[in-house]
């Protein structure tokens, strides 16, 4: 359909759409924030403010039958990200490959020009993947700096499908890999300590994988000091972000990681299926190219992927995604989804029988914790509880295995989430917890 022959109110919607600036969430106040293209936005004025919450949570819409504090999964699009998305998606069925064959190229490029100054990188650094599995796979199974004997490091937290990949590098470069258990209560100095046990122990050690947020108990580690560490040592560190650009307000600097695997489809809120790694500017050496790539030269980070035909509206969307990530506020959604986790846990926190797995410690959690009934440790005994905190409490949450200690459950509030919702955990909890006292 060309736009001659749309339907004028369709039409009309896709200018509009095109048109659109990214609108302020409500009237500017005296703490306005200045965004890049000189508009004025009302900023939080902390994260329990009812009024501006209240406006973020109308940029979703979310089934309401349920409670879901099941948002680890991914995070789903703001309604301007999904009708941009929706736009992106016609277009490039309407213009099909002269779209893909002509302006895609640059298109794509400046997406990776705003990305990489979100994140504060050079655009030299990073590379789109489908996700932080396709990225963090490439940095495993590319760096090339191992030789058979070395040993490489992982934990029990860790993502499974990493710890296949860490696991896969005994046959693909002959080392020794070593898992050990982060201990529980996990706090900073314990996790440190951990850290510095199992580099210890394991002087041969080369490279180590890390988790920023685990998927598993929604522990945030300590990244800097650990890679540190590991530096010190002359260990490398690849670090798994797929849960904390967008959850945690930072800047990739930051970390002081030369390998980072990201993706944009859980708290950045760019469609399903984006992701992209990062790799210090002076070290695209020690990661081969993807299969041998021959597309991009092999000085260029995209040699490091090769993805073949890509989604083209997902990576379109992202520039929109990242828009209302910067209006919502990096630092504001953060203190929300600290705040949101806060509420639940310090209103159960006295239940004898339930065990927090994040410590009360600041920088040590986001907005995701698992939880664990004393001696409740098997699969079967977590799902009955995620049942019946559905069933009967009307709140969704999700079991999480592979703890050394045991399974849990996992909740994940997003920026819809309301304390209603979380007053239906508390309660369910409370009463489990009663129970299981009798
Ligand atoms: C810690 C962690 N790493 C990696 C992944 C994989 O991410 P993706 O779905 O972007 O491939 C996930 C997804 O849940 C995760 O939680």
């Amino acid at each position: 359909m060309t736009d001659s022959n749309m339907l004028p109110q369709r039409r009309n919607a896709l200018r509009f759409l095109a048109s659109v600036p990214i609108l302020p969430l409500f009237a500017a106040t005296s703490t306005s924030l200045l965004t890049a293209c000189g508009d004025s936005f009302a900023m939080a004025s902390g994260p329990t403010d009812p009024v501006y919450w209240d406006a973020v949570r109308k940029l979703y819409a979310v089934n309401t039958q349920i409670s879901n504090l099941e948002n680890g999964y991914w995070g789903v699009m703001t309604e301007r990200v999904r009708l941009e998305f929706q736009a992106k998606n016609d277009m490039i069925n309407r213009d099909n490959t002269l779209y893909a064959r002509g302006s895609f190229g640059a298109d794509a490029e400046a997406v990776r020009v705003k990305l990489a100054e979100a994140v504060g990188a050079s655009k030299e650094e990073i590379a789109f993947t489908r996700g932080a599995t396709e990225a963090l796979q490439l940095l495993i199974a590319g760096y090339n700096q191992l030789k058979a004997g070395d040993t490489v490091v992982y934990s029990d937290l860790d993502y499974d499908s990493m710890q296949y990949a860490m696991e896969w590098l005994k046959e693909r470069r002959g080392v020794n890999v070593v898992k050990f258990a982060i201990p529980e209560p996990a706090t900073r100095a314990a996790v440190l300590q951990a850290y510095q046990k199992a580099l210890a122990d394991n002087p041969s050690t080369k490279l180590l994988l890390l988790t920023h947020i685990s998927h598993r108990t929604g522990l945030v580690m300590p990244v800097a000091e650990i890679a540190a560490m590991a530096r010190a040592r002359g260990v490398d560190t690849i670090l798994d972000a797929a849960h904390s650009w967008g959850q945690l307000d930072f800047k990739v600097a930051d970390l002081g990681v030369d390998f980072v695997g990201f993706n944009l489809h859980k708290w950045i809120g760019a469609p399903l299926g984006l992701g992209f790694l990062y790799i210090k500017q002076g070290r695209l050496a020690a990661i081969d190219r993807a299969y041998g790539d021959m597309d991009f030269a092999a000085t260029d980070v995209r040699s490091r992927v090769h993805t073949g035909t890509t989604n083209f509206a997902t990576l379109l969307t992202l520039p929109m995604a990242l828009a209302v990530h910067a209006e919502i506020g990096p630092k504001a959604k953060a203190d929300r989804l600290v705040y949101l986790r806060d509420y639940w846990v310090n209103r159960v926190s006295g239940l004898p029988n339930l065990e927090i797995l994040t410590p009360n410690e600041p920088g040590m959690y986001a907005g995701i914790t698992s939880f664990r009934f004393a001696g409740k440790v098997s699969s079967a005994d977590n799902t009955a509880i995620v049942t019946e905190l559905r069933d009967q409490h009307g709140v969704l949450t999700v079991r999480r295995g592979g703890v050394a200690k045991g399974h849990c459950i996992r909740v994940s509030p997003a920026l819809y989430t309301t304390e209603a919702d979380l007053d239906k955990l508390v309660l369910g909890l409370t009463a489990i917890s009663k129970r299981l006292a009798t």
